[in-house]
């Protein structure tokens, strides 16, 4: 795919790209960008609607870094695990639309409260819908705003049952075992990527866990489960765990059970990034 074309309609002849609004002829300038594989974040961003009020959220330079890389102003961004809204929030100050679902009704209503916060200068569209996204009709979803496809989709799903949601059985931090939550999030790939445009990126943010003292890489099944479906894997990012107040109070008991149980304490997530192929 090319990714890059030069704009003939300007007087100064742009190199744009079609996947963002970066301008490569002034490449050196967009200091804010990382292009590095390893994401070390000190502190969250707390600024506005971010309140970082959801335990499981992740931290809102994540969307955002994603979004100026895989999004232009004006495209349309699906985030089916919504939870606290994080991502709708930076749709706003970034000038993309954005569809987020979120299974928990308590929590997606406490969401939209606080994206409808955010200031909101382009006039951009941030919707959010209650549902399972396994089996929400997203077609019609889209259809409503005179689209058919989105041209990205940021999923952070639970990290199986680390955080469990609720006690909802369609909640994928409810599947019984590994296999069945492997199965429930093939099934939100399938029916959410199926309306990503051809040729466009979607995220996968996902981390481990470890279970009776053995390492379970999630990340890595969950990236399987994305492969097997044909998509182009493009880059897997590491990225630290900054530490909650909570963690650093534990960090000595932690290190203690590393050094007897032979294993690493987490201080990592992925971000794995996958293109739909034309
Ligand atoms: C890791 S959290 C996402 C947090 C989000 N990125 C944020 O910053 O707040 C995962 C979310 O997925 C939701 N969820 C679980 N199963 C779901 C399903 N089948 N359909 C839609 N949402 C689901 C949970 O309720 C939870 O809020």
């Amino acid at each position: 795919m090319r990714l890059f074309q030069f704009d003939t309609n300007s007087s100064k002849s742009k190199k744009v790209s079609r996947i963002n609004d970066i301008d490569l002829t002034k490449w050196k300038e967009y200091k804010e960008i990382i292009t590095d594989s390893l994401w070390i974040f000190d502190r969250r961003d707390n600024s506005g609607a971010h309140l970082g009020w959801y335990w499981g959220n992740f931290i809102p330079q994540i969307p955002r870094q994603l979004m100026l890389r895989y999004t232009k102003r004006g495209d349309w961004v699906l985030d089916p695990f919504l939870g606290s809204g994080t991502t709708l929030i930076e749709c706003r100050r970034l000038g993309r639309n954005g569809i987020g679902i979120e299974l928990n009704p308590d929590v997606a209503q406490k969401a939209k409260l606080l994206i409808e916060k955010e200031e909101n200068q382009d006039k951009v569209i941030t919707e959010v819908i209650i549902g399972d996204s396994r089996t929400l009709d997203i077609k019609s979803i889209l259809n409503n705003y005179q689209i058919n496809r989105v041209q990205f989709i940021i999923m952070h799903p639970p990290y199986h049952d680390i955080i469990k949601f609720s006690n909802d059985k369609r909640d994928l931090s409810n599947a019984k075992n590994l296999e069945e939550f492997l199965r429930m999030f093939g099934e939100v790939v399938d029916n959410v990527t199926l309306y990503l445009e051809d040729g466009r990126y979607f995220a996968l943010v996902i981390g481990d866990k470890y279970s009776k003292g053995e390492w379970i890489p999630l990340g890595f099944y969950c990236m399987q489960e994305v492969l097997k479906r044909g998509y182009k894997l493009k880059s897997i990012v590491v990225k630290n765990f900054e530490e909650t107040r909570g963690k650093k109070n534990q960090r000595e008991l932690w290190r203690y059970r590393a050094l007897v149980g032979g294993f690493y304490v987490f201080k990592h997530e992925y971000i794995m990034l996958f293109q739909k192929r034309k």
